[in-house]
């Protein structure tokens, strides 16, 4: 499946009680309904951030900018403090918008779905803002902008 390119975004909420916000990377958010307006991802079993995001039900999709490197490998890291050096912002529900982002979709989680070592996570969409640049693009494990990929 890696040679499927793909976008790659932030899914990002706040932790009922500390208010911290917990978040992981995701190559696999997409549009799935437009009546009513949906998305969906697919979450690991093992991710320790999506019992955090899915307690608070509401998260922020930030996708990523070219060149948004380091917010990539930070977020996709495994540590507690993946937030340290990344720059965020609440939206109007107070879920963390990566600063920079290509576009930003705020969401409500509706439904989970069980597959194989994956939840399919399915979101209401409450609210999109484009942002600026262009987007980040994963293609056979490799991080780019689709004009560098040429295909
Ligand atoms: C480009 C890219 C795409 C990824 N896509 C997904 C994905 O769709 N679903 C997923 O569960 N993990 C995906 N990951 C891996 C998670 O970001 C990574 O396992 C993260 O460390 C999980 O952190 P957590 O345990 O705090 O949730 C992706 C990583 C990268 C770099």
């Amino acid at each position: 499946m890696g040679h499927l390119p793909t976008g790659v975004a932030v899914v990002a909420g706040r932790e009922p009680g500390t208010g911290h916000p917990a978040g992981l990377v995701v190559g696999t958010l997409q549009s799935l309904s437009l009546d009513p307006p949906l998305v969906s991802f697919s979450v690991a079993t093992t991710s320790r951030s999506w019992p955090k995001i899915r307690r608070a039900g509401y998260f922020s999709a930030s996708v990523l900018a070219d060149g948004q490197n380091d917010v990539c490998r930070a977020l996709s890291s495994r540590r507690d403090d993946k937030f340290a050096a990344v720059d965020w912002h609440e939206s109007a529900d107070g879920t963390p918008q990566i600063a920079g982002a290509h576009a930003w979709i705020d969401c409500k989680t509706v439904q989970e779905l069980a597959g194989g070592d994956h939840f399919i996570v399915i979101a209401e969409v409450r609210r999109l803002e484009a942002g600026g640049g262009e987007p980040m693009v994963v293609h056979r494990g490799r991080l780019g902008g689709y004009r560098a990929l040429r295909f």
